[in-house]
């Protein structure tokens, strides 16, 4: 079987690396040379674990290529779409201006037998929409959406929780199709639902907002919590044991980030509007507001520190907007360096993966080379991204780095009782401050 795969971001080039794993034909398409150039060498353009042993196997075993030409999909068995889908400059609404570009320069090389599947996370109805356009060629269109988070895309590729098929009423020519390229997920007993295109596209962005919703409930109790002096990690762990609600995705602190969560819930609540349910999702607009001002709290509370000590310096350990990842797409940590250089103060960051990307989102962010020079000459210590390096840092010996004895833990994730013998007091968003032993 051949497979291509139209866009080579994020999701592209995991996908396209994913199938070349399991034995498959594959070329990925991507308009960007640069892009192209570097996937073709076996090196991804941005860290993501496991991504760039999948891709040197491919390429080298020869069954994975990259190129600018969209005419090289012709002739696959089946085309995957992997666009972005921005957010819209000036609107909460989904671009699909790549998707819709993608699907124009594939149809001259579309003919009968193609499946065209979408993996990209659209407004529902774009799928019947785009059907229309593909049907003429004589291939089919299917929408297949992905759930995979970023630190762990190829294991969600590879080993998914579940597989979704929206297809035409009957298309079981593209159930076929669809079943061989996952046969050895679905060897696994990955469960598989085969549903309409509607229902396809919105369990991708129902299941977004319902992860969006959990983390700013967490996040809300916080906001109580910090007033009544309750400690909203003990609460998430209490209610979490309720089985009907769970402990995963109850991690109060600076909230979701990223390139899909923020801009997935705006422009969901976008599609609803236009279809006359503005009021149906008004509450993913407060979903929305609590996780933002989760990042004012954060500013607040280290500019509240620092006045105490009378400094003016912070050093912020996490840069990215999860760990894991070089992404600082709609950062919370970097959005909080940015709220506090527009206060004045004097902010230096440090993050494992995300120094360069969170450089060029950012300039004017002073980026230190270790956790050591951050802290150095820091009048506060914040973290902003919950990475496992900053969980195991030894507080002793940051200690003996920086005169700072304050830490703002943006993630509720240091060990508050190690920080406070060596001398710290933790302050955590929605929970008592630790002091000092
Ligand atoms: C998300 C979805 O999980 C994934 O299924 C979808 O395909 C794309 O969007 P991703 O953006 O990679 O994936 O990140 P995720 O792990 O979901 O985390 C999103 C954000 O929420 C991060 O900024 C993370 O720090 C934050 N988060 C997560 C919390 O603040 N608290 C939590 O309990 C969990």
């Amino acid at each position: 079987m051949k497979i291509a795969v139209i866009g080579c971001g994020y999701l592209g080039a995991v996908h396209a690396a994913a199938m070349a794993s399991l034995g498959f034909d594959t070329v990925g398409v991507d308009v960007d040379a640069s892009k192209v150039e570097r996937l073709g060498r076996g090196e991804p353009p941005f860290f993501e674990p496991g991504l760039p042993e999948l891709l040197r196997a491919g390429v080298g075993a020869g069954r994975l290529r990259f190129t600018t030409d969209v005419a090289e999909a012709a002739g696959s068995d089946v085309v995957f779409i992997a666009v972005g889908t921005p957010q819209l400059p000036g609107s909460d609404a989904a671009d699909l201006a790549f998707v819709d570009a993608a699907i124009a320069s594939l149809e001259p090389h579309l003919g009968a037998g193609m499946l065209v599947v979408g993996k990209s996370t659209v407004p529902v109805g774009t799928a019947a929409r785009l059907a229309e356009v593909v049907r003429p060629t004589g291939a089919r269109l299917a929408w297949n959406p992905e759930f995979l988070r970023e630190g762990f895309a190829v294991q969600d590729t590879l080993a998914p929780d579940r597989l979704v098929y929206g297809v035409e009423p009957g298309d079981d020519a593209a159930v076929e199709r669809l079943d061989a390229v996952y046969a050895s997920v679905l060897e696994r007993g990955t469960e598989r639902l085969v549903l309409d295109f509607a229902t396809a596209e919105l369990v991708k962005v129902s299941a977004n907002a319902f992860l969006a919703t959990k983390i700013s409930f967490i996040n809300a109790m916080a906001e109580l919590a910090e007033t009544v002096g309750a400690d909203v990690t003990l609460l998430a762990d209490a209610i979490g044991l309720d089985a009907r609600i769970g402990r995963r995705f109850l991690n109060a602190g600076l909230g979701f980030g990223g390139g899909c969560l923020p801009k997935d819930i705006r422009a969901f609540q976008a599609r609803a509007s236009e279809l006359g349910h503005a009021d149906t999702l008004a509450f993913l607009g407060e979903v929305d507001r609590i996780n933002l001002r989760r990042r004012d709290r954060m500013a607040a509370l280290i500019e509240r520190e620092l006045d105490a000590v009378g400094g003016d310096r912070v050093a912020m350990l996490g840069l990215a907007f999860k760990p894991d990842s070089d992404d600082v797409r709609d950062s919370p940590a970097l959005d909080v360096c940015r709220h506090l250089q527009r206060a004045g103060r004097s902010v230096v960051g440090f993050d494992p993966q995300a120094r360069e990307t969170a450089g060029r989102v950012l300039p004017s962010l002073e980026i230190a080379g270790s956790v050591a020079d951050a802290v150095r000459g820091a009048d506060v210590l914040a973290l902003g991204t919950e990475w496992r390096d900053f969980r195991e840092l030894d507080p002793v010996e940051v200690a003996q780095w920086t005169q700072a004895r304050v830490v703002v833990d943006g993630r509720n994730t240091l060990d508050a009782a190690r920080w406070s013998a060596a001398g710290f007091r933790v302050v955590g968003l929605g929970k008592p401050e630790v002091q000092p032993a």
